[in-house]
């Protein structure tokens, strides 16, 4: 149990469901985020950052719902300095057991520009913001985005004026990357030992990553005297992301003897739940990105294969276990049975009941067929695959040529809400003329940000990850799909960002996205 007290116990605030679904593309369903926040809850976040309750229905909607579903976690939601946002933020997380307002203003000089607020307006409005939302919850978060180039002065006088109003959390934002590791400990030291009442709440650090430093500067801030670290998984987040959960508590871990502060996290739940953000995100973990890449824990020279067999702290200073991933990677084949495919499937953090192990086991047999060893990352892949029952589009089949000697033709055909269509185009190569037939049949002006092909395992049989990122009206859906054949796997992952596109135009009316809701408006 958290005690804030504990000078050695270091919260954790996890932001992916807000900050880090901000990074364009990165939208996720309202079940997706509900799956997340559970193993979020259950891997031992102290806070959940659930989303932007005014942005719109839907992030209001997944709000309450997290509120209401969670277990331990504090729940939380992002408000401007503005009373409507209070108040619908409040609206939302006030079902949970344990609840948070977080209320934010930009306080640098840049920042106050935007609303044309001079620094006696700004300290007003922050004091009447922060009172208000003490009044309706006794945990109030309290954020002067860009911090990090604020005015000293500015910076000490405003957090006085949050404290006295109610705030028990100040969270120190580098919005933009700005600072580093000695300037993040400094000034966390700094504002502690100056501003009046700040020995009574607890500061937060917030890092954004611009500079790559954004872990070393979480950190930093914890060694000046932060006891909450913002973080996300796997960085995910505004520009270059934020300071990733697993970084910072695998260092917290793995270092404590230099580093003697304490998380409340199950570090082996964390590969699972990296896999599964990267999924229903549709940002894949970079291959050699720390702690959660592929690369991670892969030993491929000589002489590190030699030093791992002797002894394996030789090159690794963590073990795998330690994030969940199992030591030994034994592959399933087209013999495997129905209880190896379970035992495999719980082993790599999935739980399943009976029919979706029917289905699971029927899509695996399948991909047996056409490769001789299933490994675990096809396994996870297969498991990612959108369930596409419901969709408007569905691939019924596709045929491609494509070689030396002129351009590639595909033929695709598509069932279109019930009714099946075909199409032929041609392209420069088979995904050009493949995507080209799928806009024949389903005509409309999404423009592609992304693609983007990843071997999920070794060898010409791999099975290919596809990521697609579109963009219509400034609204952006992603899909993915994995298959042996990379030009199925491209025209899965365009038709599941289509029909994820069709459910967000339906179900998300105009300006209820949330990019569209502008951190300037804060009238
Ligand atoms: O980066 C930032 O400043 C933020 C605030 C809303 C806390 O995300
Ligand atoms: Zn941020």
């Amino acid at each position: 149990m958290t005690n804030v007290t504990d000078q050695d116990r270091v919260l954790i605030f996890d932001t992916t469901l807000r900050d880090g679904e901000q990074s364009p593309g990165a939208t996720m369903t309202h079940d997706e985020k509900l799956e997340i926040a559970e193993l979020l809850d259950d891997m031992g976040v102290d806070i959940i950052e659930a989303g932007f309750p005014i942005a719109s229905e839907g992030d209001f909607k997944a709000v309450s719902e997290i509120a209401q579903r969670s277990k331990n976690a504090r729940i939380c939601g992002l408000a401007r300095a503005n009373f409507a946002d209070i108040d619908r933020c409040w609206e939302a997380v006030k079902h949970a057991e344990k609840n948070r307002i977080h209320t934010f203003i930009g306080t640098s000089p840049l920042h106050r520009a935007i609303p044309n607020l001079t620094q006696d307006e700004m300290a007003e409005k922050i004091h009447e913001t922060v009172s208000h939302a003490r009044n309706l919850c006794e945990d109030v978060q309290w954020s002067p985005m860009d911090a990090t180039r604020t005015e000293w002065d500015y910076l000490c006088r405003v957090i006085e004026i949050a404290i006295k109003a109610g705030a028990t959390t100040i969270n120190i934002p580098d919005t933009v990357g700005y600072t580093a590791p000695i300037e993040s400990a400094d000034l966390i030291k700094r504002l502690i030992e100056t501003v009046p009442g700040a020995d009574e709440v607890v500061f937060a650090t917030h890092c954004h990553n611009d500079l790559g430093m954004a872990t070393a500067n979480s950190l930093a801030a914890v060694a000046g005297g932060a006891r909450q670290i913002e973080c996300t998984i796997n960085g995910l987040g505004e520009r270059a992301g934020n300071t990733a959960l697993e970084e910072v508590v695998m260092a917290l871990r793995t270092r404590n003897d230099i580093m003697p502060w304490k998380t409340g996290i199950d570090t082996t739940k964390i590969m699972h739940i990296s896999r599964r953000v990267a999924t229903v995100s549709g940002f894949p973990v970079q291959f050699n990105k720390a702690i959660v890449g592929k690369n991670a824990f892969a030993h491929e020279s000589g002489i590190h294969q030699d030093g791992m067999l002797k002894n394996r702290e030789n090159f690794e200073i963590m073990r795998p276990e330690d994030i969940g991933l199992s030591g030994t990677s034994l592959p399933l084949g087209k013999h495997s049975g129905r209880a190896a495919l379970r035992d495999k499937l719980e082993t790599l953090g999935y739980e399943v009941g009976d029919n979706q192990l029917k289905d699971i086991f029927v899509r695996f047999k399948d991909l047996a067929d056409r490769k001789k060893e299933v490994f675990d990352d096809d396994l996870i892949a297969l498991m990612s695959a959108d369930d596409e029952a419901n969709d408007h589009l569905q691939l019924v089949s596709m045929k491609v040529t494509c070689g030396t000697g002129g351009q590639a033709e595909a033929t695709v055909e598509l069932e279109v809400d019930g009714k099946d269509v075909i199409a032929t185009e041609h392209g420069d190569g088979p995904v050009d003329a493949t995507f080209k037939a799928i806009r024949a049949i389903y005509p409309n002006k999404a423009h592609l940000q992304l693609y983007q092909v990843h071997a999920v395992t070794e060898g010409t049989d791999a099975q290919a990850t596809v990521s697609v990122r579109l963009e219509e009206d400034g609204m952006i859906a992603t899909g993915q799909s994995a298959n042996t054949d990379t030009v199925v796997a491209s025209a899965k992952a365009y038709i599941s960002a289509l029909n994820r596109l069709i459910m967000r135009r339906e179900k998300a009316g105009p300006g209820a996205d949330a990019r569209e809701i502008s951190y300037k408006d804060l009238t």
